[in-house]
């Protein structure tokens, strides 16, 4: 049986799903289908809603500079969460983007089901699992209403993406874990202090959950030294890409490196 098999549901009416051929087709009297893409995910997306999230170019952004491992500390303090889920154990990554920490998670062996709106990050992330044959799902989905059945998943990741937390809570067995990680006071400050001639540093979050019980908290914090390429796409995929000069721009994009802080917030919850 398929790990995803009386976890995931219908998006439209609800009912139990499962596989036959390349095809998910709902158990409901309406037999809904979903087709599987070449690349290995489904669309479970309402119509309404399809066409959001990422763009290619932040995507391509993306994928190039996680893939240099930068954030490898930050990627390797969340997997340690998965030590606290069953062996037997599901995951979710929601808001996966291009799948690079989802298939961190599948490859430390606990089975991932990774839920995005953008078709294009989910194409990649699924990609990127069939390459290694990794337990993982992928699924164009918005994360607010999660084609999950209630209480049916250990853990829920949340990695720099919004947090639903109702949705969260709604899906989460008793017990199970909310994982949630964003950028901290000083993350890229030294990038900011090349942009900016103030600099300010990141304001708290005002979207973390407030009715789930909080039961640890770790700060991840390291300098990166970062090659001009890398320079370029970490700038891309952070929100001072749209919001910086193009004189300022040119300055972080002409150094030849750049040292920056990285300071990541991880939070973690359990129903
Ligand atoms: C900053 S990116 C982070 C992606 C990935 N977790 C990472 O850290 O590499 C935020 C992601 O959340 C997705 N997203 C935003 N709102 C969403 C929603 N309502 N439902 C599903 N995905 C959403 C975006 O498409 C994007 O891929
Ligand atoms: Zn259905």
């Amino acid at each position: 049986m398929e790990f995803w098999q009386n976890r995931l549901r219908c998006p439209v009416c609800g009912a139990s799903v499962e596989k036959r051929g390349n095809s998910l087709f709902c158990t409901g009297a309406r037999s809904h289908c979903f087709d599987f893409a070449a690349e290995g995910y489904v669309n479970l997306a309402d119509p309404k809603e399809a066409g959001g999230g990422d763009d290619a170019a932040l995507i391509a952004a993306r994928t190039a500079f996680l893939d240099g491992d930068y954030y490898a500390p930050f990627a390797d303090a969340l997997t340690a969460y998965l030590q606290d889920v069953p062996q037997d154990g599901v995951a979710v990554d929601a808001g996966c983007g291009e799948g690079y920490y989802t298939c961190r998670f599948a490859r430390a062996g606990r089975p991932v089901i990774g839920f995005d709106l953008s078709k294009r990050g989910v194409r990649a992330a699924a990609k990127r699992a069939k390459r290694e044959d990794l337990p993982a799902l992928f699924a164009v989905a918005g994360i607010f209403d999660l084609p999950l059945n209630d209480a049916s998943v250990d853990a829920v990741f949340s990695v720099f993406a919004p947090v639903a937390e109702r949705e969260f809570l709604r899906v989460l067995k008793p017990g199970g874990l909310l994982i949630t990680a964003g950028a901290g006071p000083d993350h890229l400050l030294g990038m900011k202090r090349v942009l900016y001639e103030e600099p300010r540093r990141n304001t708290p979050r005002v979207d973390l959950p407030h009715t789930m019980k909080q039961i640890g908290s770790e700060t991840v914090r390291f300098d990166m030294k970062l090659p001009k390429e890398a320079v370029a796409t970490l700038f891309a995929m952070t929100p001072y890409y749209y919001r910086t000069a193009p004189s300022a721009a040119r300055r972080l994009l002409c150094l030849p490196c750049l040292t920056t802080e990285a300071e990541m917030e991880i939070r973690v919850y359990r129903k």
